[in-house]
């Protein structure tokens, strides 16, 4: 199969806001206030929609037209994006920048954002559970699950927590990683979990496919710290020097620069190797499994 990243990520991001503005409230609607601050964190932006792209990649590995997930890709992002709003709250990272923009708390005020971010949330459960008849009822509801769990305690929200816990502290690498994989690799492995569900996926592909998320999951927090550490902050739309800032444990100062983007390529060997049981379908998760570690922003 001959895939072209750039322009698979650009049609992938293109499908999903389609449908993300189908989903969002109007902005003339009230209460108006909270209506944009949602839209404004969503669209407009510059999300990569990667969890999305993902969940499109894993059914196309499948055998199916990465439509038939969109409405567990446009729930995925509405959880990320409440994520990134509460992240970026005072109380959280303190970030004024988001996408390349003033944070939603920023642009509007804390309150809102707040409530953006919760509105979010409940969204994502409100489109993922959308009546289908191409869908068993059984596998719609197994889908939900694995996504309320990804962004809950057990995942993202659990995870978050561990990383504010952890400020300020000298922590090891197990305890590191415990945290990347859960405020990151949880919603990451979600994406190709859920769309494995969806899509009939055999117990063996459903394997394959969630070694896979964990193994990328992982690999793009560590790129995150990296960014954060080394990267432009033009280019990311997000400050650098946050985790600094904060007095955050991260995977370079842990282990340092080279030895985290070491880290970082050996678990993207490793998800490719899980994607030996597929045929040339999976090609746009093998772009993207690359795509992780050589992302700039
Ligand atoms: C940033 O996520 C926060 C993490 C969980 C590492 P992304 O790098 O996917 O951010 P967007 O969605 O492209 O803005
Ligand atoms: C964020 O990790 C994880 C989330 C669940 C949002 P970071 O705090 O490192 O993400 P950025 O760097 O602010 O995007
Ligand atoms: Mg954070
Ligand atoms: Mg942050
Ligand atoms: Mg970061």
């Amino acid at each position: 199969m001959n895939v072209n990243l750039a322009h698979y990520l650009a049609a992938g991001k293109e499908q999903v806001d389609q449908q993300l503005d189908r989903y969002l409230p109007a902005a003339d609607r009230a209460p108006e206030r909270l209506h944009q601050a949602m839209r404004y964190a969503m669209l407009g932006g510059g999300g990569k929609r990667i969890r999305p792209i993902l969940a499109l990649a894993t059914a196309e590995a499948l055998g199916y037209p990465g439509s038939r997930v969109m409405p567990l890709a446009c729930a995925l992002e509405c959880i990320h994006t409440y994520s990134l709003i509460h992240d970026d709250l005072p109380a959280m990272d303190d970030d004024d920048l988001r996408r390349g923009r003033p944070s939603c708390h920023r642009a509007f005020d804390e309150a809102t954002a707040i409530l953006a971010g919760d509105a979010l949330l409940t969204l994502a459960f409100e489109i993922l559970s959308e009546p289908r008849t191409d869908f068993e009822p059984a596998a719609q509801l197994v889908a939900l699950r694995q996504l309320a769990n990804a962004a809950g305690v057990a995942g993202m929200v659990g995870g978050q927590m561990l990383d504010l816990l952890a400020e300020n502290r000298s922590i090891g690498l197990p305890e590191l990683q415990n945290i990347h994989i859960h405020k990151t690799g949880a919603m990451i492995r979600v994406a190709c979990l859920g769309a494995a569900t969806l899509c009939n996926a055999t117990p063996e592909q459903t394997r394959a496919l969630k070694r896979y998320g964990e193994a990328i999951g992982l690999a793009f927090q560590i790129m995150d710290d990296l960014l954060d550490e080394i990267g432009d902050s033009a280019v990311m739309g997000k400050a650098t020097g946050s985790d600094r800032r904060q007095a955050k444990s991260t995977y370079p100062q842990l282990m340092g620069v080279t030895q985290a983007q070491e880290k970082a390529q050996d678990l993207i060997t490793d998800a490719l190797q899980m994607m030996d049981c597929f045929s040339d379908q999976a090609d746009p998760l093998r772009l993207i499994a690359r795509f992780i570690i050589s992302r700039a922003c």
